[in-house]
């Protein structure tokens, strides 16, 4: 059998039920749009166990999301969406692409969330692209970008709250939105929510817990991933 579709880190299959896909968390790794490549035991089944406790959080406190069921280890069932190219990434503090394009030291904290919107093309490298791109690009209406904005900020309060009570700084991360096939009225959040998309520092510390590890050579990435999922775990169970 084939993926329907294979990412980076993902691989999306069919089931028997055309409302539903089986996602697949792989190993693999990439940074720099893919110039740099790693593979790490373990990580799909860490990224799938933290994922699947933050959207169980994000659906309890009301948020739509193409979450239906962890299916094992390494799989989710999610529902069938047709992803927008548009990805929403929101800052807290400073890191990153923010502080490479204006000269801002790592780590200074915004009076306000930062949003940010870049185009979905690994071919261009995610570029990013602002509200009169989206509209004249076609990729969401003046009105679902309200509603992505929208939601990027109220996810940003449930997780950095949640992140918080574990004893991370939530510095900032990136969200991927689907239409259901079966009623494209509907923006459900979509993607992954792990160390992968988010910035993680550890609040006591400042050592970063995410995959600034591997893409900045620091080590210890999986230990890192595994603190994450442990913490996660208490937080949830509390
Ligand atoms: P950036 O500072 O490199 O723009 O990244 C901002 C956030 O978005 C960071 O938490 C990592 C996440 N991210 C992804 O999930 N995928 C990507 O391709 C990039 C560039 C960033």
């Amino acid at each position: 059998m084939e993926p329907l579709y294979e990412g980076k880190a993902k691989r999306m299959w069919a089931t028997d039920d055309p409302m539903t896909l089986r996602m697949e968390f792989k190993n693999d790794a990439t940074a720099f749009n893919g110039e740099k490549k790693a593979s790490f035991e373990n990580k799909g089944r860490l990224n799938n166990a933290i994922s699947t406790l933050i959207y169980g959080m994000l659906e309890k406190e009301g948020v739509p999301t193409h979450f239906v069921r962890q299916i094992d280890e390494t799989n989710v069932e999610v529902r069938r969406v047709e992803i927008l190219m548009v990805e929403v990434i929101v800052r807290n503090f400073s890191a990153g692409s923010f502080c490479k394009r204006t000269g801002f030291a790592e780590g200074v904290a915004f009076s306000e969330p930062v949003i940010e919107f870049s185009y979905k093309s690994d071919e261009l490298g995610d570029p990013l692209i602002n509200d009169d791109y989206i509209r004249e690009m076609k990729l969401a209406t003046p009105e679902d970008l309200a509603f992505l904005r929208a939601s990027a900020l109220k996810v940003n309060r449930l997780l950095g709250g949640f992140f918080e009570r574990c004893g991370l700084r939530l510095v900032d991360f990136k969200l991927e939105f689907g239409r259901l096939v079966f009623d494209p009225s509907v923006i459900v959040l979509a993607d992954e929510i792990s160390p992968d998309g988010c910035r993680l520092w550890d609040l006591k510390t400042g050592e970063k817990m995410d995959k600034d590890r591997f893409r900045r050579d620091l080590g210890n990435v999986m230990e890192a991933y595994e603190e994450v999922l442990k913490r996660v775990k208490e937080e949830v169970g509390r």
